[in-house]
């Protein structure tokens, strides 16, 4: 029989702790699915996190469950939205507690799984990151996000970016809160030129013309971000130059190593290995190893030589 044949996997984020479940979830260990909680137990939140630590990020469920695993997240996702549509609150408590609760997410997604014993210093690198995230995401500027649809990628992308660029400064030296945080807002903005292509009225672009707001979306978004006051000339920078390359391959004005901000440096290695990460199939693990491969092996030319290397090893195992 294939082991596969009757579990579905699901994954650990769509699971609360510390509520019992109406359904079973197994784990699959030494290829073998072992029943780990049986319907109406909870998940504790040690043992909850103890599977993040492991990064095993995936749960399986049984055919006969699959139903009623479903319409439990249907349940969750609609009081959620209730909770974030609820009038008493002003549009700016909904925007900053959707933002809030995915930036908690993809935190756990990025860096919780680093190790068990995940070191106080890590520990607090990636807390000193998630706070200037949270903090850039109240930033007026950061509104521009409200007329993104939130099922775009770029939502994702950007706040995983942001994240990853932030932790990689910091580790990297660059302790000083303004540049952590230029580098967090950078991260949540790059890309925003990028959602023109999703325009309704651009929807029959040919595509030459995709592949021009591709090369063009740089300056497309220090475009938008312009229509805001207050963005630091230093985000501009690390935008303008998210795609250019040490060796002057990149775009959209080919730029050469010396000519880029010191941020954009470390910029360009978590935006890269983003794009990677989300390219190649299978678990996160796996997924990470593949892309610093890639960057070392074919990509290597593009990077900062005296970057690379350690960026890499923080990305792949922040622990
Ligand atoms: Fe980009
Ligand atoms: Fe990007």
């Amino acid at each position: 029989m294939n082991p596969t044949d009757n579990y579905t996997a699901v994954s650990l984020f769509t699971i609360p702790p510390d509520e019992p479940l109406p359904f079973s979830v197994s784990v699959y260990y030494r290829g073998h699915f072992v029943l780990y909680r049986k319907s109406g137990q909870a998940f504790d939140v040690g043992k909850y996190n103890r599977f993040i630590y492991k990064r095993i990020s995936k749960l399986y469920i049984s055919d006969a469950d699959l139903d009623s695993y479903k319409e439990f997240v249907r349940q969750r996702q609609a009081i959620e939205e209730q909770k974030f549509n609820d009038p008493k609150l002003s549009v700016e408590q909904k925007v900053t507690n959707k933002t809030i609760r995915s930036l908690d997410l993809t935190t756990r997604e990025l860096f919780a799984g680093s190790d068990e014993d995940m070191g106080a210093n890590v520990a607090k690198v990636v807390g000193v990151a998630k706070d200037t995230v949270q903090r850039i995401c109240e930033r007026p500027y950061l509104r521009i996000f409200d007329s993104i649809p939130s099922s775009s990628s770029v939502i994702s992308h950007s706040m995983r970016v942001s994240l990853m660029a932030t932790f990689l400064g910091y580790q990297l030296g660059f302790v000083n809160p303004l540049a952590l945080e230029n580098l967090a807002a950078a991260g949540m903005l790059h890309d925003i030129g990028k959602t023109r292509l999703a325009m309704p009225d651009e929807i029959e672009m040919t595509e030459e013309q995709e592949k021009e707001i591709e090369l063009n979306h740089s300056t497309l978004s220090v475009e938008e971000l312009k229509k805001f006051p207050l963005v630091p000339e230093e985000v501009v920078h690390i935008i303008t130059e998210h795609h250019e390359r040490r060796d002057g391959t990149g775009f959209p004005n080919k730029m050469r190593g010396r000519q880029m901000h010191g941020l954009t440096k470390v910029f360009v290695i978590a935006n890269t290995f983003d794009n990677l990460v989300t390219q190649f199939p299978g678990e996160r693990e796996a997924k990470c190893r593949l892309a610093a491969e890639k960057m070392e092996q074919e990509m290597r030319a593009w990077f900062e030589p005296m970057l690379l290397p350690k960026a890499l090893k923080l990305l792949v195992a922040p622990g």
